[in-house]
């Protein structure tokens, strides 16, 4: 279950750079923490890496939430899901990110730096930040995800 004390582990490349430094801002000011485990300024970067520095620390503990960015938020999507646990959501819109939590207990937020406009971005944040898992039926479904026979 993921622990709203501990602080969110935000990433992005290049492209999501100055969103990530909004969404930092938006943190402090909603009263949560983060750590920030780059980039940290707009020289063109790798995508995977920064996806993959957050959600491997997601992967890791099971209490942490994370924060992706790139352009789109298609690679960065790409990239964290492949690590075992992660459950990495692209929204782009606050319905998104309240599903993403109450039916698939995402445990990392994407975003696109260059999609998604601010304003909407905190809606996004705020949504996904206050809602729960719903769990019930959901529950089953997650640990489906991580099944290596699934669909044999
Ligand atoms: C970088 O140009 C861009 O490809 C990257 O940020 C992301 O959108 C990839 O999915």
């Amino acid at each position: 279950m993921p622990n709203s004390d501990s602080p969110i582990t935000i990433g992005s490349d290049h492209a999501g750079y100055a969103m990530k430094e909004f969404i930092k801002s938006e943190i402090t000011r909603l009263g949560k923490t983060f750590q920030d485990v780059g980039v940290f300024n707009e020289e063109r970067s790798d995508y995977p890496l920064y996806a993959a520095k957050v959600a491997r620390r997601v992967s890791l503990d099971e209490k942490l939430r994370g924060i992706i960015i790139c352009g789109t938020g298609i690679g960065a999507s790409i990239t964290a899901n492949r690590f075992r646990g992660v459950r990495a959501a692209l929204c782009i819109t606050q319905e998104m990110a309240k599903l993403s939590r109450s039916h698939n207990n995402a445990n990392i937020l994407v975003l696109g730096g260059r999609i998604t406009p601010y304003a909407e971005a905190t809606k996004i944040l705020i949504a996904w930040l206050d809602t729960p898992f719903e769990g019930g039926r959901h529950e089953h479904r997650i640990a489906m995800i991580d099944d290596p026979n699934i669909g044999k």
